[in-house]
């Protein structure tokens, strides 16, 4: 099959990486990825938003399978628009993507169908927020109802912090059109965890279980970021509590999903919080996460393009999906400065040694070549050097050994990724 991924991050580069190993690609292009990616597929200079030329360019070049990696485009329609051009694609349609694109629609059909989280309130009025937010108390959590890059989100420890996140969301507009309307919703203690699971309309079966680290410093300290860093499997997301995500959480949803009239295809991504072994649905995103997808594609044992293709066609059911038993660990390094401003254009040296390290296999997550043929800087979040090992403790000490050998003095990445499964 001639493949086309979407997408330019660390999660397509995984994504890219397993496809190449499955006999059903052919050929494999990637709109518009990365320098990483470019070494498995040709680049496309497609923006992932840009989803009229991409439907465009897949009827011209014949592509067979579109694999959509982020949200944006699943939110503007890309799977309906494929379909109706008669190419296959695997994510959700845009009615399926909602879970995602509005945290309201997503509160209620987990309170419809009885899927548990967090008590909230849906606004559209600053005023009637504040009250509410002033008659629960802090701490208390404040989110715009759109995608506003992970960061519409504000876990506020006293309601003059709470009242203040309806201001600058609503009021100031820091996320644009995004906080028109916004979730207020109870605060939830315990330990994260993100969850897995693959759906073909009907059937979902369990993919697997990885723990992101959120916050921008060593020891979860500082602000939160798009993640940086990543393990699989996470030892809190015991068989017990998967078992009880698939049952209280996914399979409620995808039926609820599928009478609503918005089928759900796709991967489906549970943001949990888990407390005293019983998990709660903090969120629904509607792709794999990244850096999550750069550790399950290092220990996914299955084909992944035959698994897209069995969700595209509503032939999950039966299946089962294998996974190699090491652990996998993921480091991110980012650019000085992120997530607040950082620069670009930076070189980064030292790529292939650090590729060397048995084990390791480094992501590219925005990076492209200069005029020179230099690999630099092109975002955020650069690089994920993605490491298995016999034990977490191994794959985490092969992905630093890893990280010493990059060159690129204008990086940084946290030195303790992986420490809730190593204590
Ligand atoms: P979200 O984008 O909804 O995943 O929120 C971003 C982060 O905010 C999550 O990863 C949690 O760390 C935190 N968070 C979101 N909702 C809650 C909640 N109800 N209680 C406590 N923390 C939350
Ligand atoms: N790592 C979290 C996300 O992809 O949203």
């Amino acid at each position: 099959m001639k493949i086309l991924v979407v997408g330019s991050g660390g999660r397509e580069h995984a994504l890219c990486w397993a496809i190449r190993r499955s006999p059903l690609c052919r050929e494999l292009l990637c709109a518009p990825g990365n320098a990483g990616i470019a070494d498995l597929a040709t680049l496309v200079p497609i923006a992932a938003e840009e989803v009229d030329a991409l439907v465009d360019y897949a009827k011209a070049q014949a592509v067979d399978f579109v694999v959509i990696g982020p949200e944006a485009p699943l939110v503007l329609g890309l799977a309906d628009k494929l379909a109706a051009a008669g190419i296959k694609a695997f994510g959700p349609s845009a009615a399926a993507a909602e879970l995602e694109g509005s945290k309201g629609f997503m509160k209620d059909i987990l309170a419809k169908y009885g899927v548990p989280t967090a008590a909230y309130g849906r606004f559209t009025d600053a005023e009637a927020a504040k009250a509410f937010i002033r008659a629960k108390g802090a701490p208390i959590v404040v989110k715009t109802d759109g995608l506003a890059a992970g960061k519409g989100v504000v876990v506020a420890m006293t309601v003059d912090e709470a009242l203040a996140a309806v201001d600058m969301m609503m009021g100031d507009k820091v996320f644009g059109a995004a906080g028109d309307e916004l979730v207020v919703e109870e605060f939830l203690a315990g330990e994260e965890a993100s969850f897995f699971a693959i759906v073909d309309g009907e059937t979902a079966l369990p993919l697997a279980a990885a723990q992101d680290h959120k916050r921008v410093g060593d020891g979860d300290t500082g602000p939160n970021t798009g993640g940086m860093g990543a393990y699989s499997p996470a030892p809190v997301v015991t068989a017990e509590i998967a078992a009880k995500v698939m049952e209280h959480c996914i399979l409620p949803t995808v039926r609820g999903m599928a009478a609503e009239g918005r089928p759900y295809k796709g991967v489906l991504f549970a943001g949990l919080m888990i407390e005293d072994g019983e998990p709660k649905l903090l969120e629904y995103n509607v792709r794999f996460g990244d850096p999550e997808c750069q550790v399950l594609m290092a220990r996914l044992d299955t084909d992944i393009v035959e698994l897209m293709l069995a969700a595209c066609d509503g032939r999950l059911s039966g299946r089962t999906v294998s996974w190699k038993p090491d652990p996998a660990l993921v480091v991110v390094m980012a650019a000085r400065g992120y997530p607040g401003s950082y620069a670009k254009g930076t070189v980064i040296d030292g790529l292939d040694q650090a590729g060397a390290v048995p084990g390791v296999t480094v992501l590219h997550a925005g990076t492209r070549r200069d005029a020179e043929g230099r690999v630099v800087a092109n975002g955020g979040r650069v690089l994920g050097v993605t490491a298995v090992g016999a034990t977490v403790a191994e794959a985490q000490a092969r992905a630093y050994q890893a990280v010493d050998r990059i060159r690129w003095p204008e990086g940084f990445c946290r030195r303790d990724i992986g420490w809730r499964a190593l204590g």
